[in-house]
């Protein structure tokens, strides 16, 4: 029975069709030089249009933003005009799609950075990962994470109007909204978290001061574009990159009630909270409290991800502990998923060697059933 999964619901200005959302996911094939949307990233938005909303991959909104290679941007003319062919491609197949807004702090690399500075952060610590650098060849390597440079005021300042020029941007290339990346250990996390925020000004120490940039990140693009088309994700209890909080439900209870007297879109969260795992040795045991907690304290759209599949995502929407269910992996492979669990079909399985980077090989290539 998918009786909840195929009913409409409002989101924003819009009524979507359905609840299965398609995930954000980087897929590392942006147009070179300068990270534009080609037409082989057009057709794959393209094949996915029967998604209740897509959230597009990842897209830095500054050049300082980028942290792996061949990721889009949204901050140039030529990146604005290779995102206007993506959203017109999705509308005209009757789609509905927001461009996901991305600074990842310090899960960079002087490759990226303007003038090969170091990358930035709330705090100069060191980050336990790598990131996806181009090498002197111009080939993909995995590169170790430099310490990163503590923000000043007045680059939190610069990093803000970014995001307003970013959200302005996405609107001009026909997005109908912008989902705010706050998880998976990139900027917006890193001043969340009390593990990897040591500041001692006002975006440091308490709860408050903490979620202080998120917030006002969230005021500048709500004033630019509306409230109606911002969104947010988190990965509350993440541990990606070096995450980790000394109280989560305090932190994303408050975070989460300050999101609910905004009047988004929507708030997605990420369940369990780490990209592209289903309850390993990253699960948190924890996570099924906090998220009936901060469900509890949001009363708008709430949208979770993470390891779900057609039954799970059922139960889900049944019990009330999500209104849309978004899927990455199962729309990699499966252009036409909202079909097949209409239907009940088999599911094509996605090919993890072709996620990152790439031809249209495991791009554009999956098949669908009609
Ligand atoms: C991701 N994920 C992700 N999340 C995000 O907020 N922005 C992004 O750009 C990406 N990129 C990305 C790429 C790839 C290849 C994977 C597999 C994942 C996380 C993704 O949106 C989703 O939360 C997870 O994949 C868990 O959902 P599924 O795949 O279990 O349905």
């Amino acid at each position: 029975m998918t009786k909840y999964l195929f009913n409409p619901i409002r989101l924003g200005n819009h009524t979507l069709a359905h609840r299965v959302a398609m995930a954000p996911l980087t897929r590392s094939r942006a147009g070179q030089p300068g990270n534009i949307p080609t037409a082989m990233n057009v057709e794959y938005y393209r094949q996915r249009a029967s998604a209740a909303l897509i959230v597009s991959e990842a897209t830095q909104i500054s050049q300082q933003g980028q942290g792996y290679a061949w990721t889009p941007g949204i901050y140039t003319e030529e990146q604005v005009q290779g995102w206007r062919a993506v959203s017109d491609a999705v509308h005209e197949q009757g789609g509905t799609i927001f461009l996901q807004l991305w600074h990842v702090g310090r899960v960079s690399h002087p490759v990226f950075q303007p003038d090969g500075a170091l990358p930035v952060a709330p705090s100069a610590l060191p980050v336990p990962g790598k990131t996806f650098i181009i090498d002197e060849n111009g080939n993909g390597a995995w590169g170790d994470i430099p310490v990163p440079q503590e923000l000043t005021t007045s680059g939190i300042h610069t990093i803000l109007e970014d995001y307003r020029r970013a959200a302005r941007n996405a609107i001009a290339a026909g997005m109908d909204g912008v989902e705010i990346h706050a998880g998976n250990g990139y900027l917006l996390d890193q001043f969340i978290n009390s593990n990897s925020n040591q500041r001692a000004d006002a975006y440091g120490g308490s709860i408050e001061n903490r979620a202080r940039l998120l917030l006002e990140v969230v005021d500048v693009v709500a004033a630019e574009v509306g409230a109606s088309r911002v969104a947010v994700r988190l990965t509350p209890m993440g541990r990606f990159m070096g995450m980790g909080d000394e109280s989560p439900e305090d932190t994303f209870g408050y975070i989460v009630r300050q999101l609910d007297v905004r009047s988004l879109a929507y708030l997605h969260l990420v369940e369990p909270a780490m990209v592209g795992t289903v309850k390993d040795e990253n699960f948190d045991p924890h996570w099924d409290a906090i998220i009936q907690l901060l469900r509890a304290q949001y009363r708008g759209v709430l949208m979770l991800a993470g390891g779900y599949d057609r039954a799970s995502a059922e139960q889900a929407l049944a019990s009330g502990r999500a209104d849309i269910i978004a899927f990455g992996r199962p729309f990699i492979a499966n252009p036409d998923l909202p079909a097949r669990l209409r239907d009940n079909l088999a599911l094509n399985v996605p090919d993890a060697s072709s996620f990152f980077g790439g031809d249209a090989g495991g791009y554009i290539d999956y098949p669908t059933v009609a």
